[in-house]
């Protein structure tokens, strides 16, 4: 009998695929569609600190909307999210009352208090782990990568000293040493890591001379650094890995699986096909197995990832050498 099942966060999921934060895990309606079309697990949509604060200047009519990030503010005016913390804690109640699959809670802060005050309260409401969405875009010249990184740590350990669900850290794929960034997390008590986030894009206007926003959804060319990393990482860490970017149907998957993660998870391949791809994606991950004679995942997990390949520096090549690739 071939089984789907994997280990995430320290939970047992039917799948693989888990349906990635985004407006598609925002709704009961939607959540219960995905876990019927066969997601392992679901995500929530990140609940933003903007957020946070518009719902407190509603209730208290305090007046502090010009610190807010612009960055997110504007990515909530994108999505048409008007979804407060009150609405984000009953999402997470329904779901765990109507769903059997891992309910993961998502959330992108700034000031340290809010991620570990709305952590707490996302713990009391049933989510099963957190993750964390941080996403610092870092430009100030007089940083350095070992402040961002100690940045980072800091988010993650004050959420992680709040609550007693798995969390992980949802990472861009900007850092110096991504390796370094994913240990210093294991050593401090992180349940995962998902490898990589895609941000809000931007682009310029050429005719109208002015600012726009980028495309939105992924390429599927995105996959290739996702497994890459994955595969230099895999060896090394005894956390979860979420594969996400770029994975579109059931090959994605098991490479994601081969270079030695233990899930995915999804967002612009069901905005383009639909929540019900995920039962396609399922069906063709079987079919391979099958075909493969695998019945676990964890018979073939990890065995192209750079611990286990007989040419480890093929996963760190970055340059095209015309005699390796034939391309110069
Ligand atoms: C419309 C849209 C909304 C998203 N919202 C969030 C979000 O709230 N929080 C988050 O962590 N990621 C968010 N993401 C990123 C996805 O969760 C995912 O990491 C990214 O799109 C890469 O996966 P993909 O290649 O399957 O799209 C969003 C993506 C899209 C397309």
């Amino acid at each position: 009998m071939t089984s789907l099942k994997t280990k995430y966060l320290g939970m047992e999921l039917k799948s693989p695929v888990i349906a990635a934060s985004c407006s598609l895990t925002n709704s009961l309606e939607s959540l219960i569609k995905l876990e019927k079309a066969g997601a392992g697990a679901v995500v929530l949509k990140s609940l933003f600190e903007e957020q946070i604060i518009e719902e407190r200047i509603k209730t208290a009519a305090t007046g502090f909307y010009s610190s807010f990030h612009t960055e997110a503010v504007e990515y909530i005016a994108q999505m048409s999210m008007n979804f407060g913390p009150e609405a984000y804690l009953k999402l997470i109640r329904d779901a765990k009352k109507e769903l059997s699959i891992p309910v993961i809670a998502s959330i992108n802060c700034i000031t340290k208090e809010y991620w570990i005050e709305f952590a707490a309260k996302i713990e009391k409401a049933g989510a099963d782990a957190i993750e964390l969405n941080i996403s610092h875009l870092t430009h100030d010249i007089e940083k350095s990568g070992d402040t961002v990184a100690d940045e980072y740590l800091a988010i993650f350990m004050a959420v992680k000293e709040k609550v007693k669900i798995p969390v992980s850290v949802k990472m861009g794929q900007n850092f110096t040493n991504i390796s370094r960034m994913i240990k210093v997390l294991e050593t401090h008590g992180a349940a995962g890591v998902v490898l990589f986030n895609r941000f809000y894009q931007v682009d310029i206007d050429i005719e109208k001379m002015s600012f726009v926003p980028g495309y939105v959804r992924s390429s599927h060319k995105d996959i290739t650094e996702t497994i890459r990393w994955v595969a230099l990482v895999s060896g090394k860490t005894k956390l979860s890995i979420a594969g996400s970017r770029g994975v579109r149907d059931g090959s994605d998957v098991i490479k994601v699986l081969l270079a030695g993660g233990d899930a995915v998870q999804v967002a612009s391949t069901l905005y383009k096909n639909g929540v019900e791809h995920i039962a396609k994606i399922n069906s063709e991950i079987e079919s391979w197995m099958k075909l493969k004679g695998f019945d676990t995942i964890a018979s073939f997990k990890g065995l192209l990832n750079q611990k286990n390949i007989e040419n480890p520096e093929s996963w760190e090549r970055q340059q095209y050498i015309k005699a390796i690739v034939g391309v110069e």
